[in-house]
């Protein structure tokens, strides 16, 4: 039985039966209104022409949620998503109007923008007008880049989808409550913090609330492409495709195959796909199956692979009956022999930095071009081959410039330090967010890592938690690594790597801060490792905090000498360490934590960046980059 809030009931009832409609009316709406679809995952999204919402928002600060529940938290009727205005109905008073309310922009955290909301946590209202003139047999969705934490979408009133996570891109489908002419959009967004949420209750970063990355109205024809996945593939055997030299062509490098899969919606068996890549004058042809998949094959000349050094990406175009998207694709391998990493069939050692959505210079939520050119430039030039996207899906900005610029990606599900592990609701929580992150990433030559977590308890229920994980990813994305930052345990002077989480993943990444949080940098020099697996190693944290400016000797914690002092150090280990296959020191930019807030150093900035959130770079940033540029760190193979 469905509540509704008392002042309702008791006005309605005060009116006399005759208006019990409008009670049943209301119990309709409100019913319908909660039963909005689930929101769809779009691959490739930001390649579809769109009518963009960015800008001002107009913007109600809401800490009791009241504009969404009454005084005994029942979901209103008439909650603000109506965008009535003030003195609309005498009868009953109109507390709120978006006409009169500040604005935020959007894309962009809401703490950074207000003073008053830098450490705001909790429901934030934001609302536009747009006018619209939709197409006869086209569905339109609301694309959402992210809204972190959780959010609720409605428009003219009507909800049109709820979302959890707050850094994976996700779409609402509004073509039934969208009309042409003047329309409005109402979102509310909760960035408050739940033991039970993924990431949970602690996390070193700034819980940046908002509508953190654009937002935008999305057409596609009634049958529409909503998932695809086109990828190089080296394995002929997979396709028992007869040996090579049958072929007649003359080198292995001449020939390549290319395998996809298209997923529509709203088509039908036998329906057309056609995948077509022109500048290798190649296309393929399929059918859709029963279960809206078509695979498609292209047998291409001439390939020239994607790499860092070569970051060559494809106009790769897709059709299906009125359908048509065009995304911008390279084409590569990435596999693990051994304690190898082979790009392309050849060992790499990736020499990387990991990197926050941080701003550089203005702060707050990382969120367009400029921003990713910015940091990925700084990566670029400090000799990287690699960046580790930290803690969470990173937008798509950030992964465009990554393939256009050559930079090789680990990127990770916000799985990070101690969730509920042995709760089946966080569990779903994960894989809707992994679900998300895969369907819109796949095409991205530049991942080739998805990272599952970032340290962990090693635990039971922990365990099986992200081996479940790991294995939803592999049927997921079988053309990539799967990965994670572990803890590891010191014996002594001997760091052990035997996470049991280790079985299940193709490369071990490891955290440790030999020098900060523990021990001296010069300990680095004496200590050992045993690593209990016969797989890669990516040293994917350490390092050490340094406020630019701050000088004094080698030993003076907080100076940009002492941070040196541990990469030195640090480095000397590394190099002797032979299955280590890559690297990504803790990290490129400071960037803002509540952990941190040492005055006059810290002033809530994890310090730990080579660069400081201004741009001046510290001489731990030279010391690495003089070891990435001369390659004197890290063996391929
Ligand atoms: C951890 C954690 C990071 C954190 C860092 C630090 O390893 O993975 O998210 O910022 O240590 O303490 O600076």
């Amino acid at each position: 039985m469905l509540h509704l809030p008392a002042r309702i009931i008791a006005r309605a009832t005060a009116l006399r039966s005759a208006n019990l409609a409008i009670i049943g009316a209301l119990v309709l709406a409100v019913c319908t209104a909660s039963a909005a679809p689930a929101p769809i995952v779009l691959t490739g999204a930001d390649r579809r022409p769109a009518t963009s919402l960015n800008g001002d928002w107009a913007s109600i600060i809401d800490p009791y949620f009241s504009g969404l529940f009454s005084f005994h938290h029942q979901e209103k009727a008439n909650g603000f998503f109506l965008n009535r205005k003030a003195g609309h109905d005498d009868s009953f008073p109109t507390e709120y109007d978006f006409s009169k309310a500040p604005t935020l922009k959007v894309p962009g955290d809401w703490n950074t923008q207000r003073e008053s909301l830098f450490f705001y946590e909790g429901p934030v209202w934001y609302e536009r007008d747009f006018n619209y003139q939709p197409k006869e047999h086209t569905r339109i969705f609301l694309h959402v880049g992210a809204a972190n934490y959780r959010s609720w979408f409605w428009v003219n009133g009507q909800k049109v989808c709820e979302h959890e996570g707050g850094f994976t891109s996700f779409n609402c489908d509004v073509t039934a409550v969208i009309h042409a002419g003047a329309n409005f959009v109402v979102a509310a967004v909760d960035n408050t913090r739940h033991e039970e949420n993924v990431p949970t209750l602690q996390t070193d970063w700034w819980n940046y609330g908002g509508l953190t990355r654009a937002v935008s109205l999305i057409e596609v024809p009634e049958t529409f492409i909503d998932q695809y996945d086109v990828h190089l593939n080296d394995r002929p055997e997979s396709r028992n495709i007869p040996d090579r030299a049958d072929f007649g062509v003359v080198g292995f490098e001449e020939l390549a195959y290319i395998d996809c899969w298209v997923h529509v919606v709203g088509g039908h068996f036998g329906d057309k796909v056609q995948v077509e890549i022109p500048e290798l004058k190649s296309k393929g042809l399929a059918v859709l199956l029963k279960d809206g998949r078509a695979r498609v094959f292209l047998d291409v000349l001439g390939l020239r692979r994607w790499s860092p050094e070569n970051p060559k990406l494809y106009k790769v175009r897709i059709t299906t009956g009125q359908d048509v998207i065009e995304d911008q694709i390279g084409f590569r391998t990435v596999e693990t022999r051994g304690t190898q990493i082979l790009l392309n069939g050849k060992p790499i050692f990736l020499r990387g930095i990991s990197i926050h959505a941080e701003a550089p210079y203005r702060t707050g939520r990382a969120n367009t071009d400029n921003d990713a050119e910015t940091l990925l430039g700084w990566a670029k030039e400090m000799g990287c081959n690699f960046v580790r996207l930290a803690h969470y899906p990173h937008d798509e900005t950030m992964l465009r410039a990554a393939d256009r610029m050559g930079l090789l990606v680990w990127s990770e599900n916000p799985v990070y330090w101690a969730l509920q592990f042995d709760n089946p609701k966080v569990l779903t929580k994960a894989e809707q967010q992994l679900d998300e992150e895969i369907g819109t990433s796949r095409n991205h030559p530049a991942i080739i890592l998805w990272s599952m977590a970032n340290e962990t308890p090693n635990n039971e229920a922990r365990t099986q938690f992200i081996q479940t994980l790991a294995a939803r990813a592999r049927r997921l994305d079988p053309t990539r690594l799967i990965t994670a930052a572990l803890l590891v345990r010191a014996d002594g002077h001997t760091k052990i790597v035997d996470d049991s989480l280790g079985k299940a993943l193709d490369v071990i990444g490891v955290n440790e801060y030999i020098g900060w949080y523990e021990q001296h940098p010069e300990t680095a020099d004496v200590t050992e490792w045993r690593i209990d697996f016969e797989k890669p190693l990516i040293v994917s944290e350490f390092g050490g905090d340094a406020k630019a400016g701050m000088h004094g000797g080698d030993n003076d914690r907080w100076t940009e000498e002492y941070q040196a002092n541990i990469f030195r150090h640090q480095l000397g280990m590394l190099n002797r360490i032979p299955q280590l296959r890559g690297m990504s020191p803790w990290l490129l930019m400071d960037f803002r934590s509540p952990n941190r807030p040492l005055v006059g150093i810290q002033d809530e900035f994890n310090r730990k960046g080579l660069i400081s959130d201004q741009g001046q770079k510290k001489q731990a940033f030279f010391i690495l980059q003089k070891a990435y540029k001369e390659k004197t760190v890290g063996k391929p193979e």
